[in-house]
């Protein structure tokens, strides 16, 4: 069983993600911390968000086994991931570590932004979790100033914005609900009844032998 989970950011889709994993017992691959390690890396190594090529360099020697994903959550990591998303030729890189984890035997739970509809578009589970961009920006918020960093919610507020419409807007892969995904609006949901939302869909799914 192949479980695809794909939302805005802060939505909620890792935390769904994760749980669903250690319920069934399956693999569970993060995709946007592939993004983030890229972003980083350019980051850290002050490479210029215009050089393409080099930014396809960095993602084509990334090492997916070695992903930290607590160093990878500050929030301009984030914006720096969005933007090297962005460019089909780093998408590219990363399709096929993603693709195989997907396929693996057994089954996988993957989440990001194209998982249903460019990873695994024949994935029997496909949600797509979301939520108002202030909700989402009140939960962001608070993770990071759990982790020390300064920002207003205002300003995570306009983050999130401009993030959205950069990953919705963009020609390569953009976010986008896959048609036969199920839609979990967990804006006036606490973690567990999105939680039961999310396990509530994947048993309606199986119930339908997988069918979709
Ligand atoms: O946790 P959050 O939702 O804030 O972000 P993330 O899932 O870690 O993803 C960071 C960025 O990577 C996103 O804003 C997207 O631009 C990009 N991404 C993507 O393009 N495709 C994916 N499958 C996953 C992430
Ligand atoms: O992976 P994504 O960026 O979509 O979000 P996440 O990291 O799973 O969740 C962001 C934050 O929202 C976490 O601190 C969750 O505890 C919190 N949260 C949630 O996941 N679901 C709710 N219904 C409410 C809050």
């Amino acid at each position: 069983m192949i479980i695809a989970l794909d939302g805005p950011a802060a939505s909620g889709k890792g935390t769904i993600a994760r749980r669903l994993a250690a319920h069934f017992r399956l693999p569970h691959l993060d995709t946007g911390l592939l993004y983030r390690a890229v972003g980083a890396k350019a980051l850290a190594e002050h490479v210029n968000f215009e050089d393409v090529a080099a930014l396809e360099r960095l993602a084509g020697a990334l090492d997916p086994a070695a992903l930290d994903p607590e160093s990878l959550k500050a929030g301009a990591i984030g914006e720096a991931a969005s933007r090297v998303a962005a460019l089909p030729g780093v998408r590219a890189k990363l399709l096929t570590v993603q693709q195989d984890f997907a396929h693996q035997p057994g089954g996988a739970v993957l989440d990001g932004r194209d998982i249903g509809t460019v990873i695994a578009p024949q994935a029997e589970v496909k949600i797509f979790v979301t939520a108002t961009p202030e909700a989402r920006a009140a939960r962001r918020h608070a993770e990071l100033v759990g982790r020390g960093e300064a920002v207003t919610f205002e300003q995570v507020l306009a983050d999130i914005a401009k993030r959205d419409e950069r990953d919705s807007g963009r020609a390569s892969a953009p976010l986008l609900r896959a048609d036969d995904a199920e839609i979990l609006d967990n804006t006036h949901l606490g973690v567990e009844e999105s939680w039961q939302a999310a396990l509530a869909i994947v048993a309606r799914r199986q119930g339908l032998g997988g069918a979709r």
